[in-house]
């Protein structure tokens, strides 16, 4: 197929470039930031410098590559402050997710796209009651934090415009496995405590796993929702100080959910406290999928351990595998 992939340059689009050309397929991919397009074309891919927010240069670029098929992979964390106000946080996120899907599903429906793949979330999102773990017929949040709201409305809107559409969302675990993974500078400083009793739980994939499911995917997924998360969704008390162990950091602190509550916010609380895992029973038997790393246990070592062990930075060890 030929794959318009919209976001090639990040973290999870530059390994999904390397598989999906690997699989054959010729991909054409965008990228914001000057120098970015050196990035994809070493991957083998065609690049070109689109604005997902600007919906006539969009619809003129996927004009001019003709693609079989969409991936929508553009969001906009790097270098994001992550602040008290989720929604301040991922405010250019949301409007990729809102206005960039919708811009690239108007240039898919007239240029006759075959098939369309978006970015979601799992983690965070599911309603925190019952069981630790949700499929994807689970409901949501039906209160998302205030600090959130807008977040989950416009990851709520990327699903549901998406299947409606015939297209396929991913709603991915906590990606790690690449050299900007956010979690590790903070682990490191001991900046991430064990909130509580530590039961919010979360669920995780390395950015391989990642890029072979969304392959999967778009080669073979109905249209609808998966779930794409690891084997082992886990409590933040489990797996925070097997992170901190693996990057050679102190044990995490604990705090208490009071203190926690006034000097990070109820979003902090509600992540640490509060959230529901994913399961990906569905992705496993719809996709045939597979994962190098069912755990996060596995995954970190991979990802971090030699590393540190170097005395190094964190860097992508199987990044663009
Ligand atoms: N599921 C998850 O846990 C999850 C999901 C997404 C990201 N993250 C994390 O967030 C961090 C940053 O992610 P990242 O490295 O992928 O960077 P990012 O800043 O989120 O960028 C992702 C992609 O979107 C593109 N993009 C950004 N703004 C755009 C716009 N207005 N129009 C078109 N394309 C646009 C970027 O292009 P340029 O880079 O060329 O600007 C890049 O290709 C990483 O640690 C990553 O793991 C986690």
């Amino acid at each position: 197929m030929r794959v318009f992939v919209a976001g090639a340059s990040g973290a999870i689009g530059t390994p999904l470039v390397t598989q999906l050309i690997q699989h054959g397929h010729e991909v054409i991919g965008s990228f914001r930031k000057p120098g970015h397009g050196e990035r994809i074309e070493a991957l083998g891919a065609r690049a070109v410098r689109l604005d997902l927010l600007d919906a006539a240069a969009v619809r003129q670029a996927v004009i001019a590559a003709a693609p079989d098929a969409i991936i929508h992979q553009a969001t906009a964390l790097a270098d994001v402050n992550f602040s008290r106000s989720l929604d301040k946080s991922f405010l250019a996120t949301n409007r990729l997710r809102t206005e960039g899907t919708d811009a690239l599903l108007a240039a898919a429906s007239t240029t006759g796209v075959r098939r369309f793949v978006a970015q979601s979330f799992a983690s965070l999102r599911y309603a925190r009651e019952g069981g630790p773990v949700k499929s994807e017929d689970d409901p949501l949040d039906p209160t998302p934090i205030a600090a959130a709201s807008k977040s989950n409305a416009a990851m709520r809107y990327l699903d549901e415009t998406v299947t409606a559409a015939g297209g396929i969302a991913l709603r991915y675990g906590g990606f790690y496995g690449a050299a900007n993974d956010g979690l590790v500078g903070p682990v490191r400083r001991r900046q991430f405590p064990i909130v509580g009793d530590g039961g919010g739980v979360w669920s995780f994939l390395h950015l391989h796993d990642a890029a072979v499911a969304t392959v999967l995917a778009l080669e073979n997924g109905d249209p609808g929702i998966y779930n794409i998360v690891d084997d082992e969704p886990a409590a933040v008390r489990d797996w925070l100080p097997v992170l901190a162990d693996v990057l050679g950091a102190k044990p995490p602190r604990h705090v208490p959910v009071w203190l926690a509550r006034l000097i990070a916010g109820g979003g902090a609380v509600m992540m640490t406290t509060e959230a529901r895992g994913a399961s990906n029973a569905k992705a496993k038997r719809e996709l045939g999928w597979t994962l190098r790393y069912p755990s996060w246990r596995q995954g970190f070592a991979a990802a971090y351990a030699p590393a540190t062990r170097a005395g190094q930075a964190s860097r992508p060890v199987v990044q663009g595998q």
